[in-house]
């Protein structure tokens, strides 16, 4: 069975739900500004837990693959409450270290009516006051795939341990660089040597190579890595093995109601059948399946799918990269 380990934060999060937060509101500023000193009711309360680390380590789990998820929680409610989530779902969390002193992450979302949201974000403290994580690197070796994410401030350097550890155990690693990792670019270049595949989405990309499309981006990321994809929200996705080139459209146009977690659903979705040598077309069929369920549900992990869902066809098409 394939095994793959998931590292990076954990969140509590909570989402709050209100007619009030419209964007199409005219005449009332409550979507774009909220007034210091205003009591406003709001109609939905959910609480989740996330942190992309804990969102890609759930598909996982659900599709059948052997999990196991590496970070820094302390024994806070919020820390409890994703060790709980994360346990129910038979994500091994044997690699977590917990620490009276450290906190997870906590975030208030506020859910728009069109499905955007709006985030206040703590991102906790996973290394205690020295800054120095305790995690021990060792415990990579026996997994077939590794998955940083979210790896915070100064994460760079951990991230470069993390794929040197990769490197030697010889697990392969599946990377979504985000904001953090991306301002760093002149570090993060010559991470993508030991990468095997990297998705980001269009925007992302774009800071990393040059091209306009999709497609030009996906093929210039080539350079570096032996697969690279590129998601456009509902525009669709490409991606590229370096011998064929995937190109898709939306899954589904269904109502987004929280699109927090899309990005995360997608590259899990990808990876829980890339990693068990499903096609490139599949894999990306099941990363779109999987993104657009979970962005009719709030919370970053409510619609992910489970095992045997029954999938539907979805405008794909496949061609082989003329060289
Ligand atoms: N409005 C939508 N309707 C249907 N599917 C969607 C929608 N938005 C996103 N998705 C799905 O989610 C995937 C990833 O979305 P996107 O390209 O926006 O990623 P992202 O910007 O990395 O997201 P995130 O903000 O979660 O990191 C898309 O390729 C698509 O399959
Ligand atoms: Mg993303």
């Amino acid at each position: 069975m394939v095994k793959i380990l998931a590292i990076g934060k954990g969140t509590q999060d909570v989402f709050l739900r209100s007619d009030e937060f419209d964007p199409h509101t005219r005449g009332k500023k409550v979507y774009t500004e909220i007034p210091l000193g205003l009591k406003m009711e709001v109609d939905d309360v959910t609480f989740s837990t996330g942190g992309n680390a804990t969102n890609v380590a759930t598909t996982l789990a659900r599709q059948g693959i052997e999990t196991a998820y590496m970070w820094g929680l302390g024994e806070d409610p919020a820390s409890q409450s994703i060790l709980h989530e994360l346990d129910r779902e038979g994500v091994d969390t044997r690699h977590v270290v917990q620490d009276p002193h450290y906190q997870s992450g906590y975030s208030v979302i506020m859910i728009a009516t069109n499905g955007e949201r709006t985030i206040l974000n703590h991102r906790g403290n996973a290394f205690g006051r020295s800054g120095r994580h305790n995690f021990n690197l060792s415990a990579i070796e026996g997994y077939d795939w590794i998955y940083p994410t979210s790896l915070g401030h100064g994460g760079l350097k951990l991230l470069r341990e993390i794929i040197d550890a990769a490197e030697r155990y010889g697990a392969s690693v599946m990377l979504n660089p985000a904001g953090p990792e991306l301002a760093e670019k002149d570090k993060l270049i010559p991470l993508l040597e030991t990468v095997d595949v990297l998705i980001t989405n269009k925007e992302e990309m774009q800071q990393l190579v040059s091209g306009k499309t999709c497609e030009e981006l996906a093929l210039h990321a080539l350079n570096y890595v032996p697969v690279a994809i590129v998601s456009d929200g509902p525009n669709g996705v490409v991606a590229t093995d370096g011998k064929t080139i995937v190109r898709a459209g939306m899954y589904e146009d269904v109502p987004v109601v929280d699109r927090t977690g899309a990005g995360d659903a997608f590259a899990s979705g990808f990876l829980s059948q890339w990693a068990r040598g499903k096609s490139l077309k599949d894999s990306i069929i099941f990363a779109s399946a999987n993104s657009t369920s979970v962005v009719t549900k709030i919370g970053a992990k409510a619609g992910i799918l489970r095992r045997g869902v029954h999938l539907h066809d979805m405008p794909i098409s496949e061609k082989p990269i003329a060289r």
